[in-house]
């Protein structure tokens, strides 16, 4: 146990999932304590699963828990989402909780604790009629949304930096 504000961080099946280590960093040696949860796709090989348990010390929660099971992180103080994908934004703004990820923030909201997305979203995605709606509904709900970031490699191959630690700047923005 630990008197340390404790952070979720959901983790989505993009590309840059991989690097999801960096936040975890960045957010530890800001005294948060982390409890990563991951869409079901996102632990298919997005990321070093058991990188992440080592680092944080905890399971990461992909799966429902079973009824009578224990919860096996406490509530949380704030949420990232990072990266965040068409597919969970899409469901988490019209309450599709089928999965633990979509299920969690659903709750999230309704708990009144700040929430801070990373969206990764190519740009064809987020013209997406569905996708404007989705994000305009978040940040009525008051989820702090980063800039757009496509993922996508830019002119001569190099990807630009996708701002972790900007997710842990956001819980505090007004
Ligand atoms: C290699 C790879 C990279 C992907 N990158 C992205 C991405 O950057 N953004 C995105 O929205 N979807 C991306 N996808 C598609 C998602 O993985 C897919 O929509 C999936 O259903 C998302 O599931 P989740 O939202 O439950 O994590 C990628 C798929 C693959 C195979």
């Amino acid at each position: 146990m630990t008197d340390k504000p404790f952070l979720y961080v959901v983790v989505c099946a993009a590309g840059v999932a991989a690097d999801v280590s960096k936040l975890i960093t960045a957010a530890q040696e800001r005294d948060w304590e982390v409890g990563v949860f991951a869409s079901p796709t996102a632990m298919n090989g997005f990321f070093d699963a058991a990188a992440v348990e080592t680092q944080t010390g905890r399971p990461i929660r992909s799966a429902w828990r079973r009824p009578g099971d224990p919860r096996p992180f406490p509530a949380p103080d704030a949420v990232v989402v990072a990266p965040a994908t068409f597919n969970t934004v899409n469901k988490w703004a019209a309450g599709i909780a089928d999965t633990l990820a979509v299920g969690t923030l659903c709750e999230a909201a309704g708990r009144g604790v700040p929430i801070a997305v990373l969206p990764c979203v190519a740009e064809a995605l987020a013209a997406h009629p569905a996708y404007q709606d989705s994000v305009a509904r978040l940040r009525g709900m008051g989820v702090r949304f980063a800039d757009p970031y496509a993922g996508e490699a830019q002119v001569g191959g190099e990807r630009r930096e996708f701002g972790w630690e900007l997710a842990l700047d956001l819980l505090h923005s007004p």
